[in-house]
């Protein structure tokens, strides 16, 4: 066996819905540039899961997967390391979500957390499109189907995991030996991105992203108008940093951690205006996205390029699916010719 071989298997995917924003780069897109060269890496464009509480807007979708593709590689992942497909494309996944559903209840379906506060935020109440209800049976046939052990997710992701390694013990037991291994959640460390608005996390449907291809004009904007400390109204007042969104964002960005703490000592103490820590966080911002949307803007000359390399990427994840579902009709023993 070479070495690249024995790289642990990330899956990990995003559903196409919006082009994605300095929350994503945070959250996922950051580390998964960083885990690239020790892993297998594949990342899922989750059209179909999408669609789950998106029916009456495939448009929106279909046209986001070239747009998330083209955040993907503007951030530097690299098309030759990582494996980027389109899970529509993937009939595989469709035929062991039917053979996972069998091995779940309904009860269990409506317990995942996650799912309980997403129906909540929809306003579904009861009409639950019923692909919505059974998706993280649907993702956890995303995870086994790459045999992925490691999955670089948001918090929110969590009850999605234990549901698959619930599914995967079940699966296994079925089967009569390991044929899956369990897999564990890889959180960022820097949990959810605050909305430049200081209200909630960062979400297009709130209006309070900064978009990978921002603007210096917009970087400016939306510094500007982000949250400090209200009670901090003179220069040599002492101010507050928790909950100051400049500050948290500073911390997400800023490549100088202790230059960071530096300013936030003499921003306790007081003598350090509003203004001086928002044209820092202006400069850090502006020097992170600034290469982004260069790339970004180039890419997008070509669409042609990045269909190839969704084709590519597509036709192997077929092949390593198609034998994993081979594998579980097998093992579940299901009719052969
Ligand atoms: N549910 C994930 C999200 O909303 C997207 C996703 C789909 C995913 N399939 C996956 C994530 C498989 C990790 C692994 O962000």
């Amino acid at each position: 066996m070479t070495v690249q071989d024995q790289r642990p298997i990330i899956l990990t995917g995003d559903r196409p819905t919006g082009q994605l924003h300095l929350g994503h780069f945070v959250g996922s897109l950051r580390s998964r540039v960083g885990l690239q060269d020790s892993h297998h890496q594949h990342i899922l464009l989750a059209d179909a899961q999408a669609l789950t509480d998106n029916a009456d807007n495939f448009e929106k979708v279909r046209h986001n997967i070239l747009e998330v593709a083209t955040d993907y590689l503007a951030v530097g992942i690299d098309p030759t390391k990582t494996t980027i497909c389109v899970q529509s494309h993937l009939s595989a996944l469709n035929e062991l979500t039917m053979l996972y559903l069998n091995f779940v209840t309904v009860a269990r379906l409506e317990r995942n957390p996650t799912i309980k506060s997403e129906i909540q935020m929809r306003g579904f109440e009861r009409d639950i499109p019923a692909g919505f209800l059974c998706y993280p049976v649907a993702q956890a046939a995303d995870i086994t189907a790459f045999k992925a052990t490691v999955v670089p997710v948001g918090e929110d992701q969590i009850p999605m995991i234990e549901q698959t390694n619930e599914l995967v013990r079940r699966l296994n037991r079925q089967i009569g030996h390991d044929l899956f291994p369990e897999c564990k959640a890889l959180l960022s460390g820097t949990g959810r991105l605050i909305g430049f608005d200081g209200k909630a996390k960062m979400s297009k449907s709130l209006g309070n992203t900064i978009v990978l291809n921002a603007t210096d004009k917009d970087i400016k904007k939306a510094v500007n108008s982000m949250y400090t400390d209200p009670n901090h109204l003179r220069i040599e007042d002492p101010g507050q940093v928790e909950g100051n969104v400049v500050f948290t964002y500073l911390d997400a960005f800023d490549p100088n951690k202790e230059e960071v703490e530096e300013l936030k000592a003499h921003y306790r103490r007081g003598g350090l205006g509003d203004g001086t820590v928002k044209k820092r966080l202006e400069g850090v911002l502006k020097e992170l996205i600034a290469p982004i949307r260069e790339r970004r803007n180039e890419l997008s000359k070509d669409p042609d390029y990045i269909m190839d390399i969704l084709q590519e990427g597509t036709k192997k994840s077929q092949i390593i699916t198609q034998a994993t579902l081979d594998e579980v009709k097998n093992g579940l023993g299901m009719f052969k010719f």
